[in-house]
């Protein structure tokens, strides 16, 4: 139903009300409602009070502004959400990557590094304490700790310090030993033998110290050595300078009585000791190891030795 402007009743049809100013030009009809913006302020002499905020003037009334509705968004894109959705972490197919091959390639690289530097450092590290730890434990067994002073088999003096720089294979016996001696020093020339067939192992020394000073002179003791290897080195000097020797890789050794013709056993440790180039004990060898064994553990020893003073 049609209303005119400023009015509650129904509009009749007939002749248009003289207030109508444009009803008055001659149209029979009146112009449709026109929604006007809202009306200025009126508080005062010609200012009208404001209107309440949020509506609009229709013809004398005022009703609410209508709220605009914001059509809904949608995952998936579309007219309603595809803006929306869009801006997110999914990219279209055809987009640029954000970095490029060569720059991922690097930080991959440089991450590498920086793993590889770390672990580098962390195993020098272990080896450093491992390599401590067993000077510890050397020092402990406080065996081939102490010095020697005696005169090899060519009457020159030798003492430990002149063994270092060589791997060394010790043994201690004496000439006159019937069984026992010769058994242990021809398995010292076969391990010394069969490390000798890797030419990329350091040589080994074997090296003979008596523990008969009394008959194993000088003389006695290279005619001996040359029974069995080549480069055997046989030790003797008086009977102190063999005691301190003895005692230093704590050797024992005790000679027997005599019979009538002043011959004599010695009772005395059978050990073969393994030296480093330092002077260091590494490992040592009973009688029951055959040689293939000990000449497998030098082996091991040498591949595997880093000088803790290096
Ligand atoms: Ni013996």
């Amino acid at each position: 139903m049609f209303r005119p402007p400023g009015s509650l009743r129904p509009w009749r049809a007939g002749p248009c009300p003289a207030r109508w100013g444009r009803c008055q030009a001659g149209r029979s009809r009146p112009q449709p409602l026109r929604l006007s913006q809202p009306a200025a302020s009126g508080h005062g002499p010609g200012r009208r009070p404001p209107p309440p905020p949020g509506t609009w003037k229709v013809g004398g009334l005022r009703v609410p502004v209508p709220v605009p509705v914001r059509p809904p968004t949608f995952p998936g894109g579309g007219a309603a959400g595809g803006r929306a959705f869009s801006q997110g972490a999914s990219r279209s197919p055809g987009s640029e990557p954000r970095y490029s091959l060569r720059t991922r390639l690097l930080v991959v690289a440089a991450v590498g590094l920086q793993l590889l530097l770390g672990w580098l450092y962390l195993r020098s590290e272990k080896e450093k304490r491992e390599r401590q730890k067993r000077i510890e434990e050397l020092r402990k067994v406080a065996i081939g700790q102490g010095d020697f002073q005696l005169v090899d088999h060519t009457g020159r003096p030798c003492s430990k310090g002149d063994l270092k720089g060589s791997w060394v294979l010790l043994y201690f016996g004496f000439t006159h030993c019937p069984d026992i001696c010769p058994e242990e020093l021809e398995k010292m020339s076969r391990v010394v033998d069969l490390l000798d067939r890797d030419p990329r192992l350091p040589r080994l020394q074997p090296v003979f110290i008596t523990v008969d000073p009394e008959r194993d002179t000088v003389a006695a003791v290279a005619k001996y050595v040359k029974e069995f290897h080549p480069r055997l080195r046989g030790l003797t000097g008086s009977p102190e300078q063999v005691r301190e020797a003895g005692r230093a890789y704590r050797v024992y050794y005790s000679a027997g009585p005599k019979d009538q013709d002043d011959d004599y056993l010695v009772d005395h440790t059978v050990i073969l000791y393994l030296l480093s180039p330092d002077g260091l004990f590494m490992d040592y060898y009973n009688r029951y190891k055959t040689d293939a064994k000990i000449a497998q553990s030098i082996k091991g020893h040498m591949t595997t030795y880093r000088s803790p003073f290096s």
